[in-house]
């Protein structure tokens, strides 16, 4: 198979996505640009993408190998890898473990509360709207998604927590939430949802085990120091777990 890396077919934020002349895959270019706050805050950040497209390997990788479907085929090259094209579902699909960020502000429950459980939350993936939160009941009516691809969702959204809770504690972090993106596949063997996009420590959120210390990217949204540093750790401590 020849591969050619053929048009752009969309540059969002943080990646550019460019078809390969294979109706089924795409090939995902991960920028250094940094974003926070639907882009008011922005910065480039030299070594990003090549940390996050190793990142987002490692995680999708391992993921496919326990049966959770992912859109990861393979890496091509320091910044892209090959993915399978699907049809995102226009939400953002957060888990947490423990309380912070938006869900602390919101409901105000104090920073670093475990909840009884792990809490899957729906954002709506529409910027000029800043990302709201929707309800399951608002999913449905508006067919973002049906009733059965709810269920699946959830299935991958806790099935993807305990296994990067498992694989996170082995390198001492606490996952304490993350988002993923889900789409519809367009394999024959009918249709079937995949986590797409990317998981990296920029869509998620990790403590070092025992504190409340970020290795992730609310030290660029909080402005409380370099990024690259803790991502080149991180990844390689989890290389190191292989
Ligand atoms: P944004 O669109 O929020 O600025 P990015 O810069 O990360 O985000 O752009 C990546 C885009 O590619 C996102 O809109 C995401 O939904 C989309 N995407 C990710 N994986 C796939 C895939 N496998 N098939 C189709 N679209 C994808
Ligand atoms: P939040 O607390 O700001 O709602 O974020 C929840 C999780 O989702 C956190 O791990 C960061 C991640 N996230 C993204 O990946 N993209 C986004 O646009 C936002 C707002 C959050």
């Amino acid at each position: 198979m020849t591969l050619k890396k053929k048009n752009k077919l969309y540059e969002g934020k943080a990646k550019i996505l460019y078809s390969t002349g294979y109706s089924y895959s795409l090939i995902q270019h991960f920028k250094d640009e940094a974003t926070a706050f639907n882009a008011k805050k922005k910065e480039v950040i030299e070594g990003k993408g090549v940390l996050n497209n190793f990142l987002s390997e490692f995680f999708m990788q391992k993921l496919n190998s326990v049966n959770v479907p992912t859109h990861f085929i393979s890496r091509l090259n320091m910044r892209e890898q090959l993915v399978e094209k699907c049809d995102i579902i226009p939400l953002e699909v957060v888990v947490r473990n423990i309380a912070a960020g938006s869900l602390s502000k919101r409901l105000g429950i104090e920073e670093g509360k475990r909840l009884p459980r792990p809490l899957v939350e729906f954002y709506y993936k529409d910027d000029s709207l800043n990302d709201p939160l929707v309800t399951e009941s608002q999913i449905s009516t508006f067919e973002w998604a049906t009733e059965t691809e709810l269920g699946e969702i959830f299935e991958i959204a806790l099935r993807t927590n305990d296994f990067l809770c498992g694989l996170l504690s082995a390198v001492n972090l606490t996952l304490v939430d993350f988002k993923i993106e889900i789409g519809r596949s367009f394999r024959s063997e009918g249709e079937k949802l995949i986590i797409a996009d990317e998981i990296s420590p920029d869509s998620c959120r990790l403590w070092k085990t025992g504190t409340q210390q970020s290795m992730d990217k609310d030290l660029f949204r909080n402005d409380e120091g370099d990024i690259i540093e803790p991502y080149k750790i991180i990844l390689k401590k989890l290389q190191e777990t292989n």
